[in-house]
């Protein structure tokens, strides 16, 4: 069976809905992030702090090749992942690919806690700093993601109801 991949913003759900999609499913949940860390030893901030966004980009994109390799996954991208373009073809290759969404103060208040996405805390951690940070690189993103294969917002909605709907539509698709 065909992998499902999750792509989107920080905060847009892929990690917890992944997980529990992959238990309704039934499939091995694989969090990119999370291999990177444990391939590495260190958490996805010290990466970046001690060896720099290029070095995790570059663990980032091993660690979808060796997801792809693999089958019958639910795969939880990180949030920049497609910024890399080889990282999508291969990850389409073997896989579906979904996109989470949610609006901006949704992503506000999901990725609040400092400390754990290098990527925002670059801005300052008082809330114009964040709020400008998450506006840019939403913008910046917007046509990486429009490359799922289909999007699905998640804002306003419990992570139940977005598992419910995506198990119909990969249904719909005989995933
Ligand atoms: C990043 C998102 C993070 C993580 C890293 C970089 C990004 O993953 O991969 O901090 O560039 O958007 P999440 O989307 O799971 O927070």
């Amino acid at each position: 069976m065909k992998n499902v991949v999750l792509i989107g913003f920080m905060g847009s759900g892929k990690t917890s809905i992944g997980k529990a999609l992959a238990a309704k499913l039934g499939r091995a949940f694989v969090d990119i992030d999370h291999a990177i860390e444990t391939e590495e030893g260190m958490s996805v901030a010290a990466i970046f702090a001690q060896h720099g966004e290029a070095y995790f980009r570059e663990c980032e994109k091993n660690a979808c090749r060796k997801a792809a390799e693999r089958r019958n996954l639910v795969i939880a991208t990180g949030g920049g992942t497609v910024k890399d373009p080889d990282n999508l073809a291969v990850l389409k290759k073997t896989g579906l690919v979904v996109c989470l969404t949610a609006n901006a103060d949704t992503i506000m208040e999901r990725t609040r806690r400092t400390g754990q996405r290098p990527i925002l805390d670059a801005y300052g951690s008082d809330d114009v700093g964040r709020r400008r940070a998450i506006a840019e690189l939403m913008e910046e993103r917007r046509e990486l993601y429009a490359k799922a294969d289909y999007t699905l917002d998640t804002t306003d909605k419990t992570p139940l109801l977005v598992v419910e709907d995506l198990v119909k539509r990969l249904r719909a698709r005989g995933i």
